[in-house]
Parts: structure tokens; sequence; C-alpha cells
């Protein structure tokens, strides 16, 4: 009876989907200097250090295992994301700097299979010309900034719900 096929198809179809999100895999990668959260320019950027933040995130979302990667190099990034890429659900990226020069960071989106979330703490377009241009969030899923560090928390709850 296809009336039973289909209930049994859509069960499959929900299973699924909670297996998946009880275990997605969601890298979160940060570019220079925000290994400086919590003491760098604090009228900008605040004064939460960011391995505190990751641990408020984690409590928020247990069932997500998170990875996290910093580093002020460019290639590492590159490496990381391409790590993470093929390895993650998703990623929620901060290239910090890096946003407005790199063309390797922009191709190495362009390369994966994971989403990527570009996420900045402060807003990029309220401040200096040079940071209203973005390598990477053409290449995004989707980019959140001046929301301070709550737009991490953001970008997560959007890749567990898309919809
Ligand atoms: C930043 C914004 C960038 O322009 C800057 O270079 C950073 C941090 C942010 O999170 O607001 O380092 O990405």
């Amino acid at each position: 009876m296809p009336g039973l096929y289909y209930l049994s198809l859509l069960r499959h179809t929900i299973i699924a989907r909670i297996i998946k999100r009880s275990c997605m895999k969601i890298a979160i990668i940060n570019g220079p200097n925000l290994n400086l959260l919590g003491k760098r320019e604090t009228d900008v950027y605040g004064n939460m250090p960011f391995e505190s933040y990751l641990d408020q995130l984690k409590g928020l979302f247990p069932s997500v295992s998170f990875s996290y990667f910093q580093s002020n190099i460019e290639g590492e990034l590159v490496n990381e994301l391409q790590r993470a890429g093929f390895d993650c659900d998703a990623i929620v990226l901060n290239p910090a700097a890096y946003t407005h020069t790199s063309v390797a960071i922009g191709d190495a989106i362009a390369a994966i299979k994971a989403p990527v979330v570009e996420v900045h703490i402060s807003n990029v377009h309220a401040r200096e010309d040079f940071r209203k241009f973005s390598y990477v969030s053409a290449k995004s899923a989707g980019s959140i900034f001046g929301l301070g560090l709550k737009g991490y928390e953001l970008a997560v709850r959007w890749i567990l719900d898309p919809k």
C-alpha cells in the first residue's frame, strides 16, 4: 500500500534527522588576534576570553561535538578548514583580519563540503571601510556580525535548525 510506504519513509526521515541532530560535529575556527579576546580592545570585543565563552557554548548545546581551532597564521587556517571541511557537519568561522585580505581562505571555503557560517563579533560595516569587504561572505552559507560573542551561538542555532 503506497500510504504505508510513505508513512515508513517519513518515519525513517524523521529518525535520521534526530540522529543527525543529536551527534552533530561543529568546528569553530578563529583567526588572528582572537586568542587575545578579553584583553584586546575590550571596548570593541568585550571582556571574555574565547575559552570561557566556549565553555558556555558547550553547556548550551550538550549534544553537539565541538572542535575549536585558533591560529594567527593564514596557512594553518586553510589547513584546518580543509580538515574540518570533510570531517564536520558545519563550520563556524571568524577569519578576523584575514576576512578582508585572504583569497586562500575564500577558496578553501569553496573547496570543502561542510557549510560555513561567517561570524564577526564587531559590526564590521560600522567600522573602517577596509572591513566592509569580505573574501568569505560570498562563499559562506550566511554571515553574522555585530552581535558580540552571541553571534557564535546564533550560528550554531542556525546550523542545528536551518528552516
Ligand atoms: C573581527 C573583525 C575584523 O575586521 C577584525 O580584523 C578582527 C575581528 C570581529 O570579530 O569583529 O580581528 O573579525
